[in-house]
């Protein structure tokens, strides 16, 4: 399954889950940054946990549930932690965002009202190059209805 539908390929056991979601279905929201585990541009959705696509193999989806940034909107547009890094001016060039929300939305899945500490934790494998890391947590927070 990709973002709520379910879509077969055949690919070579060394290719990476982002580059197929990227090249094979065009969702290109998901980024290649340092393309080796340590940026978290890359992060997509397994199962519900935010996971490498730079370093999963794409054989290892087959048959799990794949959602992408471009999964996250709802059926009225973007999802409220979209929205909330929108109102919380938690996007500058965005290169990081889609691998920021992607894990942001993991994490409140497993915490609906995560302290800033367990955003920090939550996210410290995403680098954002802007350098934008408090309003990225305030949108996770607005995104929960918490306090600063
Ligand atoms: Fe995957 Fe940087 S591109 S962690
Ligand atoms: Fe530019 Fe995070 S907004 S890398």
């Amino acid at each position: 399954m990709l973002n709520g539908r379910p879509v077969t390929a055949r690919v070579a056991p060394t290719v990476a889950l982002l580059e197929m979601v990227r090249e094979r279905f065009s969702l290109t929201g998901s980024k290649l940054g340092c393309g080796e585990g340590e940026c978290g541009a890359c992060a997509v959705l397994v199962d519900g946990e935010a996971v490498l696509g730079c370093l999963t193999p794409a054989v290892d989806v087959d048959g799990r549930e794949v959602r992408t940034v471009e999964g996250l909107r709802d059926a009225r547009g973007l999802s409220a932690l979209q929205q909330a890094f929108v109102h919380e001016g938690a996007v500058q060039c965005g290169f990081c965002t889609p691998g920021m929300e992607v894990t942001a939305a993991s994490l409140l899945a497993e915490h609906p009202h995560p302290s800033d500490e367990q955003i920090r934790r939550g996210l410290e494998g995403n680098l954002c190059r802007c350098t934008g890391y408090v309003a990225i947590i305030e949108a996770v927070q607005t995104a929960a209805g918490g306090s600063r």
